[in-house]
């Protein structure tokens, strides 16, 4: 069958290059895709947030699937402009509808969801503009650090943790007073956990589901997580912390009755579910969901999935996904992302990207890269993501440095530390 492949970044090419393994794909198209994604695939020149242009590629190309990378046309409601044209029917999409992907929109919808179902989470209360005093009332009955996040989606920048009282008021303030406009109408102020990260990952067909391996990404750009936050500076699969044990809780306590409770209330869900936990004290706890992949956890999930996606997308898409078993590659992958120095604050673009075609002991993932005048240069601030694969992550880590070492442009950065704490 004909896949399209929404969005553009180093989660769209580790997808793509997943999804062109199969024997099961005639052609695969990537909208718009980058200058990776153009090697495994065709790149079409489309916005993923112009339905209606989507849709008319999918009827002229007979293209039978439609797999959503980002969030943002989920949450946009993607899946329901599909559902709601007769010339898409049989179309299938893989991302939960509009509905759904409020688990990733919506901070407050996500929290009361979990409430409802008994998920194991942060304490909390959601305040909008009216309610500056109440707010600041329940901000004085929390200890330091204080957690304020944006109802609303803000690409990766609503969460802020602040230090003393003071300033967490202050922060509240011009949040409800529109510091991320429409999105920070509402605010979650919730209770800080302490412990370490671990990104989960399920595909589910609103019934059933399957747990991917999990992994542990890296925000910040300083080693030994210094600095400020980033998009993700490098991923690391599997986490230790994650065995049997801790997964069977994970699965039991937050898995298994999120995809219940999405179904008790007629929440449209065939997609993956990204589950954002910490581990306090050797327990799981929900920090977030989202409606889809990790970047850059997916540049360590994909290669470590032995099976075949685009059979596991047609159980999503068909209600039979339990009928599929899921394979994990038992070797470590540790993924390293190349940035443009100056990242996350200014930095330039467009210089020549050379050594990519003489890596070969790694798997070159491309994020922010664009091919101008018939060369690789750089087109964003994480530009390339070097995935290895060793016997341990230590194994791992050794073979993504050798290439990010290879690998060169102008003021070319990454950290050196990814896996290292664990
Ligand atoms: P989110 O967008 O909700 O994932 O938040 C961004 C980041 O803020 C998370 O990846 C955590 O590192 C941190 N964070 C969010 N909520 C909490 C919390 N309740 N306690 C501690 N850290 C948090
Ligand atoms: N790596 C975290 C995210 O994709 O949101």
């Amino acid at each position: 069958m004909n896949i399209l492949l929404l969005g553009s970044g180093g989660r769209e090419h580790a997808l793509a290059w997943k999804i062109s393994q199969s024997p099961k794909v005639d052609q695969l198209f990537i909208a718009p895709g980058n200058a990776g994604t153009a090697t495994v695939g065709k790149n079409v020149p489309l916005k993923e947030t112009d339905f209606e242009a989507v849709g008319k590629f999918v009827v002229d190309n007979e293209v039978k699937m439609v797999v959503v990378g980002p969030e943002v046309p989920l949450v946009e409601g993607i899946v329901d402009y599909f559902k709601s044209q007769p010339s898409l029917a049989g179309v299938s999409l893989i991302g939960p509808s509009k509905a759904g992907a409020q688990l990733e929109g919506s901070k407050d919808f996500a929290k009361a969801f979990m409430m409802r179902h008994n998920i194991p989470t942060a304490a909390y209360k959601t305040f909008s503009g009216g309610q500056l005093a109440e707010a600041e009332a329940f901000l004085e009955t929390l200890s330091a650090p204080y957690v304020l996040k944006a109802d609303g989606l803000c690409a990766g920048k609503g969460v802020l943790i602040v230090s003393n009282l003071k300033e967490a008021k202050k922060e509240l303030g011009e949040m409800l007073g529109g510091k991320f406009g429409n999105a920070s109408a509402r605010v979650v102020i919730e209770e800080y956990l302490d412990g370490i990260e671990c990104s989960v990952f399920a595909l589910t067909d609103g019934k059933h589901y399957a747990i991917l391996p999990e992994a542990k990404d890296y925000k910040r750009i300083g080693e030994y997580d210094t600095g400020l936050n980033t998009g993700g500076m490098g991923s690391v699969s599997p986490v230790p912390f994650a065995d049997k044990e801790w997964m069977k809780k994970v699965e039991e306590r937050i898995v298994k009755p999120t995809v219940e409770g999405l179904a008790q209330e007629g929440l449209d869900y065939k997609g993956f579910i990204f589950f954002g936990l910490i581990n306090c004290k050797g327990e799981p706890k929900v920090i977030e969901y989202n409606c889809r992949m990790g970047d850059p956890e997916t540049e360590t999930v994909m290669p470590r999935l032995k099976s075949d996606i685009v059979e596991l997308f047609e159980g999503v898409a068909n209600g039979n996904l339990d009928q599929y078993k899921v394979e994990f590659d038992e070797r470590a992958a540790v993924c390293v992302m190349i940035v443009s120095g100056g990242y996350p604050q200014e930095y330039k673009k467009g210089y020549e990207i050379e050594g990519v075609d003489t890596i070969e002991d790694s798997i070159v993932f491309h994020a922010g890269t664009a091919m101008k005048e018939g060369k690789l240069v750089t087109n964003g601030g994480r530009v390339i993501a070097v995935t290895s694969y060793g016997k341990d992550k230590e194994e791992a880590l050794a073979k993504s440095m050798e290439g990010a070492k290879a690998i060169s442009f102008t003021d070319k950065y990454y950290r050196r530390d990814i896996g290292k704490d664990l």
